[in-house]
């Protein structure tokens, strides 16, 4: 149990939106949607404590980067502490919304990939909107490129028409269980071969499970 975790859970319930963080199941599953074996840059939203963060660095090449957006401060300052020695990564204590400047002012013109813990469904509509149409300007135009998110439902594919693509798959070793779901930026995006049947219920409209 993340004492942290539970503590920000407590004072802030709407932004944290869960009691623990995801399990090594889910982690692992998440990561391995990414082809991490060359140089890339990664924005992750929502980190927490850091638990996918872990898996991700463990798994990127050295020359790539990590850009950390959590609102919580107190897990950002938590975030800093525990990366400080690798130089990968940039913990940024601000809303997702600023990845598009955030790139800028690091001279980046895109992001890879961008996996997100963030609590979409309980989001305000303007504000989904917003944050997905930024995120979806910010990745590369790379048939590689996607928008990785895990949530407890798959209502987010309905938001989400202007990805080409889309495949998900269940993971029931969470608690609670979650959808992991993959926006591909492009129309021809390199699959690995999880295409799920929720992916075509949720894309027919009902993606509320
Ligand atoms: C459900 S927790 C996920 C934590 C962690 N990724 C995990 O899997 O255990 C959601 C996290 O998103 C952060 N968050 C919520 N809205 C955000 C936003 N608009 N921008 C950045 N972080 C946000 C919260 O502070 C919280 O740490």
């Amino acid at each position: 149990m993340s004492v942290i975790f539970l503590k920000r859970f407590l004072q802030r319930p709407f932004q944290v939106a869960s009691i623990v963080p995801s399990s090594k199941t889910l982690i692992r599953k998440v990561a391995s949607q990414m082809d991490l074996s060359g140089p890339r840059v990664v924005a992750e939203f929502g980190p927490g404590e850091g638990c996918h963060t872990r898996e991700i660095l463990s798994r990127m090449h050295p020359e790539s980067r990590l850009l950390l957006f959590e609102l919580d401060p107190e897990l950002s300052e938590h975030l800093a502490t525990q990366f400080r020695d690798d130089a990968r990564v940039a913990v940024l204590n601000t809303d997702a919304c600023e990845l598009p400047a955030e790139l800028a002012a690091r001279g980046i013109p895109h992001c890879d990939y961008v996996v997100s813990g963030i609590p979409f469904s309980i989001l305000d509509p303007d504000k989904k909107r917003q944050l997905l149409r930024h995120t979806f300007d910010s990745l590369a135009p790379h048939p590689r490129s996607a928008f990785i998110i895990y949530q407890v439902t798959n209502e987010l594919v309905n938001h989400c028409r202007h990805f080409p693509r889309v495949e998900s798959q269940y993971c029931l070793q969470n608690l609670p269980p979650m959808f992991v779901t993959k926006f591909y930026r492009m129309a021809n995006g390199h699959t690995n071969g999880h295409a799920h049947p929720a992916v075509a219920h949720a894309v027919n409209g009902n993606g509320r499970h």
